[in-house]
């Protein structure tokens, strides 16, 4: 093979390992991180719609219903076996941060 058909050759491939590297790096990068707290939600409110679970799904919903949930378990004007305690350690800014997060993400699927 000449020198300039292997330099094609490479080209050729080239595309194909780009996509491959996007592909993987992508998924990781597109969803922002989770912010503070935001994380252990999901401990007990299932990510996936595949779930059988009593306890309520909290992803892609209205920020706004779920930041009037978090306040009014904080401040026990909703009654709760966990979340009242839970609210408690969450400031307003916070609440709504992660509210914003919550409602971000695809509630379907995975
Ligand atoms: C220890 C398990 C647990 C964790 C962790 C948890 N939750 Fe909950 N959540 C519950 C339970 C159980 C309920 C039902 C109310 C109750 O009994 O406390 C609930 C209810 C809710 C509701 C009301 C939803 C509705 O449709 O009525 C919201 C909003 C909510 N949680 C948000 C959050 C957020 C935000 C986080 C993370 C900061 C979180 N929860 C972490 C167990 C949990």
């Amino acid at each position: 093979m000449s020198g300039s058909a292997r330099l094609l050759e490479k080209w050729a491939r080239a595309p194909r390992a780009v996509t491959l590297l996007l592909s993987l790096v992508l998924p990781v990068m597109a969803p922002a991180e989770p912010p503070a707290g935001a994380s252990s939600c999901s401990g007990c409110h299932a990510v996936s719609a595949r779930v059988e679970t009593p306890i309520p799904r909290i992803l892609g919903r209205q920020p706004t219903d779920i930041v009037a949930a978090m306040q009014a378990f904080r401040s026990g004007e909703r009654p709760s076996t966990v979340m009242g305690r839970i609210a408690k350690g969450f400031s307003d800014d916070e609440i709504r941060v992660i509210a914003i997060w919550l409602a971000a993400q695809p509630a379907e699927a995975r």
